[in-house]
């Protein structure tokens, strides 16, 4: 037998626990590290803060380590069937929880080979969990906050995005998980959605709260969380005022801004021709496009292109022959809307864009066709899905239901179960 000791790490935070667990390693041979990739950490929790390649870089300085591989997998077994190690080294701290059958299938994997599975007492007093709390305390920096989002569609089979309209919402979507099936469930990233921006400042979505304003709420959500945001940047106005936009925007550490191929008086999308709104031309479009990525400075912010033939009623071919021209015009995703309740144009187009040579990624929003769910639209080819105004569409009726109460009874305990405690609103921020 070799004398090959496996570790599998993500070591995104480097702290002792991990530089004992490698120690230990070397008594017994030599040290290759499983490097988890970013999908295969994006698989179950949140993506670490240090891409792949940064954490390669340290891992392999540490002393006792020989050589780094990736392991693209949560499951070891792939690696291990192709080095046959003879130790694999864990802390003892995965007995439970999700890693326990991760670890079943260790014991098995080494089995086949007689290899053995060493494990190392925890470090008490230090965790990554802990550290991470620290890390999110102390905040994110513009660059970072907004290479997230790329990374994201690189490692995730969906990114899945909240809206946000202010602060508090900006909290919800930061902070929220749900634990299912042992994996972390999270938001990956905000829309800033014109939509519920203007309805919380009590107008309509028409562009009629301005950039200035815009960035406002913006200022706020960016202040309290640290999460990708992508910016609904409507029309995008006038080329000449666009590539201010894009310029603040990059500044701020927004990753993505999305524009629409409407002109005029831009209204909701999900009017669709219930309203008169103008699309524009591909050529003014395009022109757009691609005055926004030359004003940009980095490499990392994305203006993506929405398309709304299919609102518009112009038919498949048309939003098509758009998306090859967006691309063709520095478009770095493609955002695809419809407001029918079927899925059924959706798909079509998704179906149509994976033949596309030249291909972004592409993102959908599911408001009139909630129907689907996030496994129909990774089969479909999306990247991204946009919940676009669920905090505030269930806020507004809590509110309304609320205040009718108190009217009705002339008093305010009659609603006490529907608001949160006192206490509670009290401590919620912290
Ligand atoms: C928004 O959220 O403002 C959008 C998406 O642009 S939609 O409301 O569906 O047009
Ligand atoms: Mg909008």
């Amino acid at each position: 037998m070799n004398n090959i000791v496996y570790v599998g790490m993500s070591a995104d935070m480097v702290h002792p626990g991990h530089l004992n667990i490698i120690k230990e390693a070397a008594k017994l041979g030599e040290v290759t590290i499983g490097l988890l990739t970013d999908k295969a950490i994006a698989s179950y929790k949140r993506l670490p803060a240090l891409e792949y390649e940064q954490r390669k870089i340290i891992i392999e300085n540490i002393k006792g380590v020989s050589q780094v591989i990736p392991q693209h997998e949560l499951d070891y077994s792939v690696n291990l069937k192709k080095i046959k190690p003879a130790f694999v080294v864990h802390g003892d701290d995965w007995k439970d929880g999700i890693q326990k059958i991760t670890r079943q299938r260790v014991i098995e994997t080494l089995n086949e080979w007689g290899g053995k599975l060493h494990e190392v007492p925890y470090t008490k007093g230090i965790s990554s969990t802990q550290l991470n709390q620290s890390l999110k305390e102390i905040g994110t920096t513009p660059q970072i906050r907004m290479a997230k989002l790329r990374r994201l569609i690189d490692a995730k089979p969906i990114v899945r995005v909240m809206e946000a309209h202010n602060g508090l919402t900006g909290l919800i979507v930061e902070n929220l998980t749900v634990d299912k099936e042992g994996k972390k469930k999270e938001f990956d990233a905000m829309w800033l959605s014109s939509l519920t921006d203007s309805t919380a400042k009590g107008k309509p979505d028409i562009e009629a709260v301005d950039v200035t304003s815009r960035l406002h709420s913006l200022n706020d959500i960016l202040e309290v969380t640290t999460k990708p945001i992508i910016y609904d940047g409507d029309t995008g106005g006038i080329p000449e005022h666009f590539l201010f936009t894009v310029k603040t925007l990059e500044r701020l550490g927004v990753s993505a801004i999305i524009i629409e191929d409407k002109t005029g008086l831009k209204k909701n999308s999900l009017f669709g021709t219930d309203v008169a709104q103008t699309q524009d031309s591909i050529e003014n479009f395009c022109l757009k496009i691609e005055t926004g990525k030359k004003a940009q400075i980095t490499d990392t912010f994305m203006i993506i292109a929405r398309i709304e033939s299919l609102i518009l009623k112009q038919g498949m071919e048309d939003a098509l022959k758009r998306a090859k021209a967006y691309i063709q015009a520095g478009a770095d995703g493609i955002m695809i809307h419809s407001k029918e309740k079927s899925s059924d144009e959706i798909l079509e187009f998704c179906e149509k864009y994976k033949q596309f040579e030249n291909k972004k990624p592409l993102i959908v929003v599911p408001s009139s066709y909630n129907h689907i769910y996030e496994s129909e639209l990774i089969e479909a080819g999306a990247n991204v899905v946009i919940y676009a105004n669920h905090l505030l569409r269930s806020a507004y009726p809590a509110m309304v239901d609320v205040a009718k109460t108190i009217l009705e009874n002339e008093r305010s305990s009659e609603v006490n179960d529907r608001c949160m405690p006192i206490k509670e609103i009290l401590t919620l921020i912290k």
